[in-house]
């Protein structure tokens, strides 16, 4: 069986999905599954940009023989050495041993640490370095901590294609078509983004650096290692990384987080929102307990303004909102207002832990004063939290 798909006049498709996998990196839900990149150049010479996940490496395969159709491989390129595009390695290298593998420095000694390194015949490459296969000729750009220490990503200046290893990917299996102005931008929105703040967002820095780097070039095509491929219009995902690794927000509004053992915060959380709403402001309310950390740290990253209801649970903070408030601290959180509500029937702490988590993260502010509810909502405390609503709502519309 082999799927193999033309993508430009000499560049195949020769990856795969898996629309099987529950986990992604056994961590983040992929309901739609998730695809596997890469991509066979035919010129003078061949060259096979990254293999794939062990998942796919039976089509794979078989997809690499035909898509040579006899002729040799000359060239692997390895741009990125994680295990979800280099587990084939050793198959494809078995298959075609006069291949020469052309990778990082890094990437070299990642190779050696997952298989026997006498097994390949290594090229290494570094920043400006150029691979010339005939008519194209590849220019090695450095992404160090997009989001391995290894990685790669090159540019053919021939056909104008960069390819971004794990940059501009996202969650969820190929359709059919491979381009991504054939598919649902609003969909490839929302799981590049969890993609992004989940993988690669503590990197912000660094994919500032690649994105200078890469504005350098004239770059027609972005071929990344997972999802669509982008061509002619590249500025949703560029703007969309610009933003993101600047750690701007996308979207001015709210985002409620609450932990609530018995429903009470829960209606505080409800409370708060709608009394946003009635401000004219855009607000959500996640249930910590019923979502996955995934979409709530993305969330958290989307809007401009945060608010945190959290439960005291055995004088902590609620178990889903801890870690949310650690995933964020991990994930370099910054540049955001937030309000804090607290519950508690004997000793709320919850508040107070919540703002302690927070001083882990640069340039936030709190807004208004934590709300502190004992128990249940009563009459006194409606019009604090619509007081804090107000003022969060004045502080989004500010600005
Ligand atoms: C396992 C458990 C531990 C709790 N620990 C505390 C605590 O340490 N301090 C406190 O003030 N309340 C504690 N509470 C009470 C909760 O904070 C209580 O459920 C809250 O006042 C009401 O909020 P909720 O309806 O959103 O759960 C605890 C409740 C449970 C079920
Ligand atoms: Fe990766
Ligand atoms: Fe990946």
């Amino acid at each position: 069986m082999q799927n193999v798909i033309p993508v430009a006049e000499d560049l195949l498709y020769v990856g795969g999905s898996d629309r099987k996998i529950s986990l992604f990196e056994n961590l983040y839900p992929v309901p739609k599954g998730v695809s596997y990149n890469s991509y066979l150049l035919l010129d003078e010479q061949t060259a096979l940009f990254d293999t794939v996940d062990a998942s796919a490496g039976d089509l794979f395969l078989e997809n690499v023989a035909r898509a040579l159709g006899g002729r040799g491989l000359d060239y692997l390129v390895i741009h990125h050495m994680e295990p979800d595009h280099s587990a084939t390695v050793r198959r494809l290298v078995g298959a075609y041993p006069d291949v020469t593998v052309v990778t990082s420095r890094k990437a070299a000694e990642m190779l050696g640490n997952y298989f026997p390194a006498e097994e390949f015949r290594i090229r290494t490459v570094g920043e400006g370095d150029v691979l010339c296969t005939g008519k194209h000729s590849f220019t090695f750009l450095g992404a160090p901590m997009v989001h391995w220490p290894e990685v790669l990503m090159s540019f053919d200046s021939a056909s104008g294609a960069l390819f971004s290893a794990d940059a501009f990917g996202t969650f969820g299996a190929l359709s059919g078509s491979l381009f991504a102005d054939e598919a649902d931008g609003a969909e490839w929105l929302e799981e590049a983004r969890r993609y992004y703040f989940n993988i690669v967002g503590k990197y912000g820095v660094q994919v500032q650096a690649v994105l200078k780097k890469a504005a350098q070039y004239p770059v027609k095509r972005i071929y990344p290692l997972h999802g669509p491929i982008w061509r002619e219009d590249l500025s949703l995902p560029i703007e969309k990384y610009d933003l993101w690794s600047r750690y701007l927000p996308e979207e001015r509004g709210a985002v409620l987080f609450c932990g609530s053992m018995h429903g009470h915060t829960a209606a505080a959380a409800d409370l708060v929102a709608a009394a946003l709403a009635g401000e004219g402001v855009n607000a959500k309310v996640y249930d910590v307990s019923r979502t996955d950390p995934s979409v709530l740290l993305a969330e958290a990253f989307r809007y401009s303004h945060a608010v945190f209801l959290s439960a005291t649970q055995n004088l902590g903070i609620f178990r889903g909102m801890k870690t949310l408030l650690s995933d964020l601290a991990a994930h370099n959180f910054q540049n955001r207002k937030y309000a804090l509500v607290e519950n508690g029937s004997w000793a709320p702490q919850a508040g107070a832990l919540m703002q302690k988590a927070l001083m882990e993260c640069r340039g936030l502010t709190q807004l208004g004063e934590t709300v502190t509810i004992l128990s249940s909502v009563k009459e006194g405390d409606l019009e604090k939290l619509s007081a804090l609503a107000k003022t969060v709502a004045e502080d989004i519309k500010r600005q």
